[in-house]
């Protein structure tokens, strides 16, 4: 029996699987770090962190498993997309990572769309500029802290980060590189035109392969701290949303999934690299060779609920604690026992600004309809439908560009709570349901390292091996007619504060 590792560096930790070939699960270990905002609206996190939980799981993995090493086939990453590592000619740090949600790079982005030209960057990159993406971060590097940029020889993603500290490569993938905003995204390989133009050294840039090509192999001393075996093959791996979509086996057109993790995600698979000329959702490559992905991110989605959790809930982590429960599966029991509409009270998850479809830096959370009757379950329950809202907003655009899907898998931390699909449910009109066979990115990316060892001939086999799912949750028609009275009010509410939001801003 060969075995496979799946590393997934995500927002709030690392979470480490190892699987044997059939996909079961045989340990699995989660290591949180912080996030650092040291002003409104600016995200970071210390890629050390990163990498001590990576050093820190697997070791756990392996000694709860009790396998040799050897037995190993392969090691898949995946992670948080677009934050940008800088490393000095020795490979050392230069300054803490600017990570996806951070939203410092306005600027940045109205200089890269004045010097490339709106209509380019879209046709290139499939996107408009965009503040969460890499390349506006790069450029505020330069603008900002020109003696880090000084220094800097290598710029790379979070997971390929982990890469480099496992294998020694600089090196990266088709999906990931696809939200660096310097890939030509339709033929999947760096934009000579882009990069010339943003003026960007090109020999920084990591070498780009297709998610399940092998990218290097585990170093002595990276052995040495992992307790992975030397010589150990790691593949692409992919972005944590491509990864995902490899592990719900959103692996061929007609499929789609929603995460809701740290972001909330819906994605949708496409042979064609279809790009909606607003700019409303992103076009990526995705971790079939050959195939892309069309995908709207919320940017606070569970981040949305961790921060009510951490910073109202302190009560319900008690008992929880004392229940021996996870403290959300109490909230969601408070949110569950309260009508549609949270009796009138709706929630905006503007809290790190919004991406998909406002793409708006300023954009801001808001509870719109407070009156003295509303509890902290009725803003808990309003959270999860605004974040619900959200992505049928996304969801919206995706039938718009014709990949309209018949049925939604959902997974991430927000997927376990049924209250959540339930509601995912009513307010798409789709039937949801969820893997039975383990966590999306960490199994996403196994299953890429299984393609590299042979043991699957392509991606899609080894999800048709794979990957089971449990029987839908299906839409209720009225509740469904219910949310929609609520959805179509949500709706007016951005158009309605978008100013407001900008003059906020600038105060
Ligand atoms: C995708 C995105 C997030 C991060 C963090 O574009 O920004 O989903 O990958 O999970």
């Amino acid at each position: 029996m060969a075995y496979l590792l799946g590393i997934d560096l995500g927002t709030s930790g690392t979470k480490t699987v190892l699987y044997d070939e059939t996909g079961k699960p045989l340990a699995s270990h989660t290591v949180e770090y912080p996030l650092y905002q040291p002003r409104n609206g600016w995200a970071e996190q210390h890629p050390l962190d990163w990498w001590n939980a990576v050093c820190e799981t697997t070791a756990a993995v392996i000694s709860k498993s009790v396998i040799d090493p050897t037995e190993i086939a392969g090691v898949g990453i995946s992670g948080q997309m677009h934050g940008l590592v800088m490393l000095d000619g020795g490979g050392n740090v230069l300054r803490p990572s600017i990570i996806w949600c951070d939203q410092r790079t306005g600027a940045e982005c109205d200089e890269m769309t004045e010097i490339i030209g709106a209509e380019k960057l879209m046709d290139i990159t499939a996107n408009p500029a965009l503040t969460g993406f890499t390349a506006s971060k790069i450029l505020w590097v330069r603008n900002n802290e020109p003696e880090i940029y000084d220094k800097c020889r290598h710029i790379l993603l979070p997971k390929d980060y982990i890469r480099f500290m496992l294998t020694g490569e600089f090196a990266t993938d088709v999906s990931d590189a696809s939200g660096m905003q310097l890939l030509d995204v339709r033929n999947r390989c760096w934009s000579d035109e882009v990069i010339g133009l943003l003026k960007i050294d090109r020999s920084m840039l990591a070498k780009v392969y297709e998610s399940p090509d092998i990218t290097g192999k585990i170093s002595a001393s990276a052995a040495k701290v992992t307790g992975l075996a030397e010589g150990t093959l790691v593949v692409g791996g992919a972005g944590d949303n491509a990864a995902a979509a490899v592990g719900t086996g959103t692996v061929r057109d007609g499929k789609a999934f929603t995460t809701i993790g740290s972001s909330g995600v819906i994605f949708a698979h496409t042979s064609n690299p279809i790009i909606d000329k607003k700019g409303r959702i992103h076009t990526f490559c995705c971790a079939v060779p050959g195939a892309w992905h069309v995908m709207g991110v919320t940017q606070g989605a569970g981040l949305s609920l961790k921060w009510f959790r951490d910073t109202l809930c302190h009560a319900e982590i008690e008992t929880s604690i004392h229940m021996g429960v996870d403290p959300y599966q109490l909230l969601d029991k408070a949110a569950e026992r309260l009508p549609i509409g949270a009796e009138n009270l709706l929630y905006l998850p503007y809290l790190m600004g919004e991406r998909t479809p406002h793409c708006d830096p300023n954009a801001r959370g808001v509870f719109f309809g407070l009156s003295p009757l509303h509890t902290k379950a009725h803003m808990l329950r309003a959270l999860m439908e605004g974040v619900s809202y959200s992505l049928r907003d996304c969801l919206e655009v995706i039938m718009e560009v014709k990949l309209a899907p018949r049925e939604m898998l959902v997974c991430g931390g927000g997927g376990r709570s049924p209250l959540w699909r339930q509601m995912l449910a009513d307010v798409y009109g789709l039937p949801v349901s969820t893997i039975t066979s383990g966590e999306g990115p960490a199994l996403g990316v196994a299953i890429l390292a299984g393609v590299a060892a042979k043991i699957f001939k392509t991606v899609e086999e080894g999800c048709d091996a794979i990957i089971s799912t449990s029987s839908p949750q299906n839409p209720n028609s009225e509740d469904t007619a219910e949310y929609m009275r609520y959805y179509k009010f949500y709706t007016s509410l951005y158009p309605a504060l978008k100013d407001n939001f900008k003059a906020l801003a600038g105060l």
